[in-house]
């Protein structure tokens, strides 16, 4: 992830933020689409207060995502916290996609490939720690 890409994330989360409550059934629809098990790991979820905590989440690591020091271990707490749910590393690239797929479908002709590039290289950090976290080491 490059400075430049951290700026693009920084700024276009706002945009996100305001739109993504209402727009988070679409990537829980690509999730479950692209990959059938996942639905069964949300059975039991309010998917508004989950696609509430999801966002939050991203939010806080977007604020500080120049500072990746700091974020580190917020992430490896919340990666230890989705080690009950029986996740496999493939389930982080489907919800990667289909995290993509959301932002594309709120931004529609907005999107471009800067604000593609950097969401996914921010993406790849976040999954490459939690992805560590949780099965690296075992
Ligand atoms: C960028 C990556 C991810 C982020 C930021 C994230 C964030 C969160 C947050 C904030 C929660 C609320 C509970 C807590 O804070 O511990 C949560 C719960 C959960 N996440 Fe994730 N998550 C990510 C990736 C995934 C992936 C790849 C899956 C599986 C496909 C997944 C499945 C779940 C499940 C099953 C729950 C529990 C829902 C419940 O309470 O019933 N997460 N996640």
């Amino acid at each position: 992830m490059t400075p430049n890409q951290a700026e693009i994330v920084k700024k276009s989360f706002p945009k996100i933020l305001a739109g993504t409550l209402s727009a988070t059934h679409i990537l829980y629809d690509k999730l479950f689409e692209l990959s059938p098990d996942t639905r069964d790991l949300f059975k039991k979820t309010s998917m508004e207060r989950q696609s509430q905590m999801l966002i939050a989440a991203i939010g806080k690591l977007v604020k500080s995502i120049d500072n990746w020091d700091t974020v580190k271990p917020d992430l490896e707490a919340l990666a230890k916290r989705h080690a009950g749910y029986g996740l496999s590393p493939e389930h982080f690239v489907y919800f990667g996609h289909a995290f993509i797929h959301m932002l594309k479908s709120m931004y529609g002709n907005e999107w471009n490939t800067d604000l593609e590039e950097s969401w996914k290289a921010v993406y790849q950090k976040i999954s490459e720690v939690m992805i560590g976290t949780l099965f690296e080491n075992k």
